[in-house]
């Protein structure tokens, strides 16, 4: 299966708008349902509405959620009122979020209170720059030891890791990565998976990839790319596009 999971961000604007957007993506998941995993990962306000007008094979998530389940932290959510609400996903260390200073050891704390409740984390990492001596694999690689310090091979099981490359984010993005340097970082995070929990785990987790996703490009990816899925953000929100890009990683092999 192929997952293709819609981070709506900050947006849609209204209650309506996000019913409209719920009921759209679930006709592309209902039709796509042996091929893909669809989730759409709306912001909180809209969680529990979404939830509602939702149905499987159209799975729900969240975008964050609080390192602790200490009531005291204004602003923030926790796994248990995400699960209540309907979540089964949740993004984590997004670069975005990381940008406003979550640390990998926030990440890493947010990725076992997700766990504990039997939430799957949608796990980003992804390097700020490229470099030619290759330097931003260690970037990477800090992300993924203090993400998993202690997570067992059990838990690992319930992960998915989203490969995203800071700078092939959003609309401000440089471009999207090519399949081959996307290529590239799933060698290079499931020989991570390899080294720290052996074959058949690092096979079993799915990595998939984010950054400028579309209709055009997210066949190559699948085909060269060795992802398993995607993390769509702009596209996401427009309904036409998301069926195109469902459509185009749905058809068999040639
Ligand atoms: P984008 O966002 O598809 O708009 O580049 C991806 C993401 O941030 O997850």
């Amino acid at each position: 299966m192929i997952y293709l999971i819609g981070n709506w961000k900050m947006a849609p604007e209204k209650n309506t708008q996000a019913v409209d957007l719920v009921k759209k993506t679930a006709v592309i998941a209902k039709q796509y349902k042996k091929t893909l995993v669809t989730v759409i990962c709306p912001p909180t306000p809209f969680l529990s509405l979404v939830s509602k007008n939702t149905k499987v094979p159209l799975l729900v998530g969240a975008q964050g959620v609080a390192a602790s389940e200490a009531a005291a932290q204004t602003g923030l959510v926790s796994a248990s009122m995400l699960k209540e609400n309907g979540a089964q996903y949740c993004i984590v260390g997004h670069s975005e979020m990381r940008a406003r200073g979550e640390s990998n050891d926030m990440i890493k704390q947010q990725v076992d209170r997700l766990l504990e409740k039997k939430l799957i984390p949608i796990l980003c990492i992804g390097e700020k720059s490229r470099d030619a001596q290759g330097w931003y694999l260690s970037e990477v690689k800090d992300q993924l030891d203090t993400a998993f310090a202690d997570v067992s091979a059990l838990q690992i099981k319930k992960l998915i890791i989203a490969y995203e490359p800071v700078w092939a984010i959003g609309a401000g993005a440089e471009r999207a990565a090519t399949p081959i340097e996307c290529r590239e970082m799933t060698v290079f995070i499931r020989k991570f998976l390899n080294d720290k929990y052996g074959e058949k785990i690092a096979k079993a987790v799915p990595i998939i990839y984010g950054g400028s996703a579309d209709e055009f490009n997210a066949r190559s990816f699948v085909e060269e790319g060795g992802t398993q899925g995607f993390l769509v953000g702009r596209v996401s929100l427009d309904a036409k596009r998301l069926a195109a890009l469902a459509k185009s990683i749905s058809q068999e092999k040639k």
